[in-house]
């Protein structure tokens, strides 16, 4: 009897066993990645060229905030660029200001993601017989808070198609050859506010989470075939998009300067599937996501998602 106790207790003591060295790894692992990703990809700057197979990388949205900022990025680690966005004279400045800051080639498609399919077949032409290794679907539309019925039906169609048809068509696009050589990455640019449901920004969240939700599902899909996919959930950035918010634009450490958060996000590229791009970001996500779903579980909404005054002086509700 005592014998059959002792078996019992062993095992117990090394099923313990088991789990706490596993966790120990998985730690030792985590700590790992993270001197990886903070500290020797600054040492030693990665080939990504070589990594991901492709010369070239695509930026949507790419003259102003994030995307011209990745645009830049990528060349300084010796990528050629294409840069995707609407207005030819902001293409052919920062086209002229990436090819002599880096010395690669750039190219430049002019082209309205709110216009929809139409728009895909010019853009593949474009991107015809050119080895694409990095894709950022980068480019997105926000307008102020406000409830639903303040948003207008054009722009219902707008969020429709710059903030998720764009990640859809493009990665179509652009995946084929991806697969063909199993190698490339696919970073797709969601936002804090797509982890969880946001009265006011309602819709702008809704898009958000829809790209969330895909580029996981994406990359648990094509991880086998080399491709990776990583999704990247910002909170707040000192760009044009968030300049109607003064109270967070503002805020430096709040809002880093997009050169920043991207040189920070860059690095984490084939460590992590998710990031928010900073250690700070990291930690409003985790806020957030917290305060969020605390408060929809209240029938009323609290901070901070009441009507609060500054929303209210932006947009009449
Ligand atoms: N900034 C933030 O705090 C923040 C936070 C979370 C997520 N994000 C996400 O980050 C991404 C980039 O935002 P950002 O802050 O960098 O924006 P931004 O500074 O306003 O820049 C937007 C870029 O996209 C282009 N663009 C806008 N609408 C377009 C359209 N219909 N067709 C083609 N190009 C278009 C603009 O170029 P043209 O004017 O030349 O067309 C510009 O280059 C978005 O997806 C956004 O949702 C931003």
């Amino acid at each position: 009897m005592l014998g059959k106790e002792c078996w019992v207790v062993d095992l117990c003591i090394g099923i313990g066993a088991f789990f706490v060295i596993k966790w120990i790894l998985k730690f030792l692992c985590s700590v790992l990645t993270v001197v990886r990703v903070t500290f020797v990809s600054f040492i030693w700057p990665r080939n990504l060229v070589k990594e991901y197979g492709g010369k070239w990388a695509v930026v949507t949205g790419s003259t102003d905030g994030i995307g011209k900022e990745y645009g830049r990025q990528l060349a300084q680690k010796g990528m050629n660029i294409v840069l995707i966005s609407r207005n030819l004279e902001k293409l052919k400045k920062t086209e002229e200001e990436i090819r002599q800051e880096c010395g690669v080639d750039v190219h430049v498609i002019q082209a309205d993601f709110s216009h929809g399919r139409e728009i895909y077949e010019r853009i593949a032409e474009g991107l015809k017989d050119k080895d694409i290794g990095v894709l950022v679907n980068n480019v997105g539309y926000f307008d102020v808070p406000g409830r639903f019925m303040n948003v207008s039906e054009e722009e219902i169609w707008r969020y429709v198609n710059v903030n998720m048809a764009s990640v859809l068509a493009m990665t179509r696009l652009v995946l084929p050859q991806m697969l063909a050589r199993n190698r490339g990455a696919i970073i797709n640019i969601s936002s804090m506010f797509g982890l969880c449901p946001i009265p006011f920004v309602s819709t702008y969240a809704a898009t958000k989470a829809f790209v969330s939700s895909f580029s996981h599902a994406l990359e648990y899909e094509y991880r086998q075939s080399g491709i990776t996919v990583q999704t990247v959930h910002p909170s707040f950035i000192k760009t044009n998009m968030l300049s109607s918010f003064p109270h967070v634009h503002n805020r430096g450490f709040i809002a880093p300067k997009p050169a920043d958060w991207v040189s920070s996000c860059l690095s984490t590229l084939g460590y992590y599937r998710t990031t928010g791009g900073t250690w700070g970001h990291a930690v409003a996500v985790c806020m957030h996501t917290h305060t969020h779903t605390h408060t929809h579980t209240q029938s009323r909404p609290g901070f901070p998602l009441r009507e609060s005054r500054q929303y209210t002086n932006l947009k009449k509700f």
